[in-house]
């Protein structure tokens, strides 16, 4: 495991175990972070492996091929959304490979930089673009959305039951500039019940509702399937049970050679199998994980192997 304490990749030798990386296999970091679970890939797949690694935050690319310099002859990397993933693999060769890993949401870099936006806990601009070249920021969402939606949304994607109260918060408090202003906005339009931060779920919402989150990941697994080859695995940890039902119910019909409506008689649906789950509950830290990094404590890893079938 690498030894930078700065960032310690979630569910690192489970992930690595599943993927089964070996010497000579081709793979593809489809959230290269700050390169954590790549330097794994590297290291195990050498001497002739190959790695391509994507992120659309250009600065975490920046850090992990830098970091990862000494295997630079191995790698590819490329800025840009894991939804475009099928045309720039194929582009670089990389449409048969072994494996493919997504380590979902944010990354350390994103979290602890106020400067990014993300997090409530330090005072930034609103901004939480994983990409913050392009888009709109989560303060252009907050400022300028209808009160109805921003309620759906931090209902939908924060699973925040009191999402009205807050959307109307919020809308009587605009223009909302920084996390603190929010963070406060939300605070005292719900307060504190339970154990975690009242603006946690607002946080988390507006966040998923900025990069288009869900849509991205619904995007990219199908393009897996005709990305692995036979015999390839597809693992994924995500933070949240909106990813995970998302992860869970693809590899659920991916895995069946029929999908027709149960009360047909006979099967019209000709989908065949593309998958074997490898993981029938999602892996999830053990206490010694969740103890050095308490981020790892929502981490699900979920485990797929590509069959034969033709994609
Ligand atoms: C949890 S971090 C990955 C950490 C990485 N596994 C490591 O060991 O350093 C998630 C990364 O995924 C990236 N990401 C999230 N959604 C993405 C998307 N749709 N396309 C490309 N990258 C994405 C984020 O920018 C972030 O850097």
């Amino acid at each position: 495991m690498p030894s930078d304490a700065q960032h310690l990749p979630v569910l690192y030798e489970s992930a690595l175990a599943l993927l089964e990386v070996c010497a000579g296999g081709w793979y593809i970091d489809a959230t290269c972070g700050l390169g954590g679970h790549s330097h794994g890939i590297l290291e195990r797949s050498a001497p002739g492996g190959r790695l391509l690694m994507i992120d659309r935050d250009p600065q975490a690319l920046a850090i992990a091929e830098e970091r990862l310099a000494g295997y630079a002859n191995r790698f590819e990397s490329h800025c840009g959304s894991f939804s475009d993933m099928a045309v720039v693999a194929e582009e670089s060769g990389y449409n048969q490979v072994d494996g493919i890993l997504f380590d979902l949401g944010v990354s350390s870099l994103q979290l602890d930089e106020p400067q990014r936006g993300f997090s409530f806990l330090h005072d930034g601009p609103l901004d939480m673009r994983m990409n913050p070249t392009t888009g709109a920021s989560a303060a252009d969402l907050v400022n300028h959305a209808e009160e109805s939606a921003l309620a759906d949304l931090i209902y939908l994607y924060g699973e925040e039951r009191r999402a009205r109260r807050v959307a109307r918060a919020i809308v009587a408090a605009r223009p909302l500039r920084s996390t603190a202003q929010l963070a406060e906005v939300v605070d005292r339009a719900v307060g504190f019940s339970g154990k975690i931060h009242p603006a946690t779920r607002t946080f988390q919402a507006l966040r998923i509702a900025t990069n288009s989150e869900l849509d991205e990941l619904q995007r990219a697994l199908p393009q897996t399937l005709r990305l692995l080859k036979p015999g390839g695995v597809l693992a994924v940890i995500s933070f949240h049970s909106l990813e995970d039902r998302i992860v869970k119910q693809f590899m659920q019909r991916e895995s069946q050679d029929c999908i027709c409506p149960p009360e047909l008689p006979v099967c019209r649906c000709d989908h065949h199998a593309m998958l074997t789950r490898l993981t029938r509950k999602p892996v999830i830290a053990d206490e010694a994980e969740v103890a050095a990094n308490p981020r790892a404590r929502s981490a699900k890893l979920r485990a797929a192997r590509r069959t034969e079938a033709a994609a």
